[in-house]
């Protein structure tokens, strides 16, 4: 089956609706603030967001950071700009674009799921490296890995807004746990005053191993540090990487 990508094209106005950005989006925020300060080898000031997406973390982390944000979607980053007007948002592609300048920070997060070949794994980790400054840190949360991924998971997240009830329910599937790809399915009921429309969309995404992690990001010139994140509901590996000098 192809990718469809409705979620950040035509179907990108019901992102806002999956997840409270000031809720779960703020706690991880804080862990990954509380890794920068731990590890940076100077002051951090500006901050990259890579795969900003629609926002949210640039929400939280513009308290303490002046941030920017870049994503492939135009359609996330109009969003990401209406919350977020104070800040600074380009488009491209995190396996390719160069901005000319370094950050003191980069943060990785959801959006390196989509890579989905070492090639482009690593060619996304090369373009975190040449926008930090040397002493700057990159930090990189694997959504799954080969270690947490459970086949066939389905997971139900309800939401609402006015007239508007919308359920998303999102299938993970590795049809070949010999190669470095899974499957994303996401059926959204959409509900306007009660009447319901049903949308379809699916992701071929990028999975490997910790230890492929570990590897690359040493590979990238990395000096790789790692903490655990607990959101309550799960727990993620977070890499805290520096770019030594
Ligand atoms: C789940 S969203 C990110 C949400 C974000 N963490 C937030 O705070 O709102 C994933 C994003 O990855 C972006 N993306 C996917 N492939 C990309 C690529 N090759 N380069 C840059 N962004 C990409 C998508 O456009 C999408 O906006």
């Amino acid at each position: 089956m192809n990718d469809t990508c409705r979620l950040y094209t035509d179907l990108a106005w019901l992102w806002p609706l999956w997840g409270d950005a000031s809720a779960e989006y703020a706690h991880y925020c804080r862990h990954v603030t509380s890794l920068i300060r731990q590890y940076a080898k100077l002051p951090v000031k500006s901050l990259l967001d890579i795969g900003c997406g629609g926002g949210k973390n640039v929400l939280n982390l513009k308290k303490e950071f002046n941030v920017t944000g870049l994503d492939l979607s135009p359609t996330m980053l109009a969003q990401a700009k209406e919350l977020n007007p104070d800040c600074t948002f380009a488009q491209g592609d995190m396996r390719t674009f160069r901005l000319g300048w370094g950050f003191d920070a980069v943060l990785m997060d959801d959006a390196i799921s989509y890579m989905n070949s070492r090639v482009d794994f690593a060619a996304a980790f090369r373009t975190a490296y040449a926008h930090l400054k040397p002493g700057g840190v990159l930090i990189a949360t694997p959504d799954v890995t080969i270690e947490t991924f459970r086949q066939n998971r389905t997971t139900t997240t309800p939401a609402a807004r006015d007239n508007l009830e919308v359920v998303f329910i999102e299938n993970v599937y590795d049809p070949d746990p010999t190669d470095d790809q899974y499957e994303t399915t996401v059926l959204f009921l959409i509900r306007d005053h009660g009447r319901l429309r049903i949308e379809t969309d699916h992701w071929s995404m990028g999975i490997f191993s910790l230890d492929t992690w570990r590897q690359v990001l040493c590979e990238t010139g990395f000096e790789v540090h790692e903490s655990r994140y607990d959101s309550g509901d799960e727990a993620y590996t977070v890499f805290a990487c520096v770019k030594v000098e």
